[in-house]
C-alpha cells in the first residue's frame, strides 16, 4: 500500500490548472547530510533541488566547534561533483559546554550562520545535547546580540511523556519560556508537527519561525501502522493525528512569511530501519519538491509556493534571494524505490511511486 492509496486519489487536475510552475531556485533550510559514503550517495539529491542548506551538525561525534564546522564544510565541497553549486551553510552542535565565545568566533568568521539547540536525548545523535536550556542564557544571549540564529528541535525528553505529546508539552514548558526570556533571539522552530506549534509561532511572527517537512504534509500518525508497522515513515517529531497535518497543509500553503521548507531528509540505511530498534529518519532528500509542489497544488495554492519555497525562509535568515529558477511539470515521473549506499541502501519517501509532478530544467 502506498502513501497515495492510504489518503485517496489526489483531486483531478483542473481544467484552467498549470502544466508547469517556475520558481526562484528553492533553499532547503534543515538537512542531514551525514557523511563520508552516506554524504556521497545522497548529497546529489538534495543538490538536484536545492541552492542552499542548512546542515544539521548531528554527525558521530557532533560539529561542536567552529573548527569541526569548518571541516565539515571542506567535505561537503568535495563530494559535490563538479558543475554544481550547492551551497552548504553550516550550524553549531549546542551543549551543556558551548562557549559564547566560539560561538561568535564561528559567526564572525562566516562558518556558521546558525546553532542547533537539541535536547539532550530527543532524537537521533543527539546525546550530547543540551540538559538545561535555562543554563543556556549565556550562549544564547549572545547570539541574541549577534544576530544568529536559534535552531530548535522542540520535543520534551522526559520519558514519561507519550511521544505523540512530546512536541506540545516542549512547546508549553520550553518554547514559550525561551521566548519569553529571549525576545531579541530569531528563532526556527524545526520540523513543527502540531497546530498548536504553528499557532505559536504565528504569535511569534517576526522573530520565531517555523520549517514544515514534505512527509509531515502527506503521512499522519495511522500511516505509520498502515497494514503493519511501516520503519520508513517513522521519524521524529512522529507524525501526529490528521487534523495537525490539515493544519501544518494550511500553514505551508498559507503564504504566511514564518513558514518555510525544511526537508529533514534523514537518510539511514535500510539495515538500520528495518531493525529491532528502529532508527528514527525519513529520507525525503530525493522526492521533496515534488512532494510539496503536489500539496500546493492539491490545496489550489501553486501561486504560494514560491514564498514557501523560495522567499520566506531566506528572508527570515536575511540571506540574499537564489538568482536562478527551477521549473517543475505536472508529469508523472516514477520515483526510485531506494539509493545504494555503501552495500546496503536508502529507502527514499514515496519511492516506487508514480508521483504526478516530475523536475524540470534548473537555470542558474
Ligand atoms: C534526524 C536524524 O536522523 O538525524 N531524525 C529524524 O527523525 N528527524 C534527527 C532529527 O532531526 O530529529
Ligand atoms: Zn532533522
Amino acid at each position: 500500500m502506498t502513501v497515495e492509496t492510504i489518503f485517496g486519489a489526489p483531486p483531478a487536475p483542473q481544467p484552467e490548472a498549470r502544466e508547469a510552475i517556475t520558481i526562484r531556485r528553492p533553499d532547503d533550510w534543515h538537512v542531514h547530510l551525514r557523511d563520508g559514503d552516506m554524504l556521497a550517495s545522497v548529497l546529489p539529491f538534495t543538490a538536484a533541488q536545492f541552492r542552499r542548506g542548512i546542515v544539521m551538525p548531528n554527525l558521530v561525534p557532533p560539529v561542536t566547534t567552529s573548527a569541526m564546522a569548518a571541516a565539515y564544510r571542506e567535505r561537503i565541497l568535495a563530494a559535490r561533483a563538479e558543475e554544481c553549486d550547492f551551497e552548504p551553510l553550516m550550524t553549531c552542535y549546542l551543549t551543556d559546554a558551548t562557549s559564547p565565545d566560539d560561538i561568535e568566533r564561528g559567526w564572525a568568521e562566516g562558518i556558521w550562520v546558525a546553532a542547533k539547540l537539541y535536547p539532550a536525548g530527543a532524537t537521533t545523535n543527539s546525546h550530547s545535547g543540551v540538559t538545561d536550556i535555562a543554563a543556556l542564557a549565556p550562549v544564547l544571549e549572545r547570539m541574541e546580540r549577534i544576530g544568529m540564529k536559534l535552531l530548535v528541535h522542540g520535543e520534551t525528553t522526559d520519558p514519561q511523556v507519550d511521544i505523540f505529546d512530546r512536541e506540545a508539552v516542549f512547546m508549553e514548558s520550553e518554547m514559550l519560556p525561551l521566548l519569553a526570556r529571549h525576545q531579541g533571539l530569531r528563532i526556527v522552530v524545526e520540523h513543527a508537527t502540531t497546530a498548536e506549534t504553528l499557532d505559536i509561532v504565528r504569535a511569534h511572527a517576526g522573530r520565531a519561525a517555523a520549517t514544515i517537512t514534505p512527509h509531515h504534509l502527506v503521512i499522519n500518525r495511522t500511516s505509520i501502522f498502515q497494514g503493519g508497522l511501516r520503519p520508513h515513515l517513522y521519524c521524529l517529531p512522529i507524525a501526529k493525528r490528521e487534523r495537525h497535518r490539515l493544519a501544518l497543509r494550511k500553514a505551508a500553503t498559507s503564504g504566511e512569511a514564518c513558514f518555510f521548507i525544511g526537508t529533514d531528509t534523514a537518510p539511514h540505511p535500510r539495515l538500520r530501519k528495518e531493525a529491532e530498534c528502529c532508527a528514527a529518519g525519513v529520507f525525503v532528500g530525493a522526492s521533496a519538491l515534488q512532494c510539496y509542489v503536489q500539496v500546493f497544488d492539491e490545496e489550489g495554492a501553486l501561486d504560494k509556493f514560491e514564498a514557501f519555497a523560495s522567499l520566506n525562509g531566506a528572508r527570515f535568515y536575511g540571506l540574499p534571494l537564489n538568482e536562478g529558477t527551477i521549473t517543475l511539470h505536472r508529469r508523472p515521473g516514477r520515483m526510485p524505490k531506494a539509493v545504494p549506499v555503501a552495500g546496503d541502501e536508502v529507502v527514499i519517501f514515496r519511492g516506487g511511486e508514480d508521483l504526478p509532478w516530475s523536475l524540470g530544467e534548473i537555470r542558474p
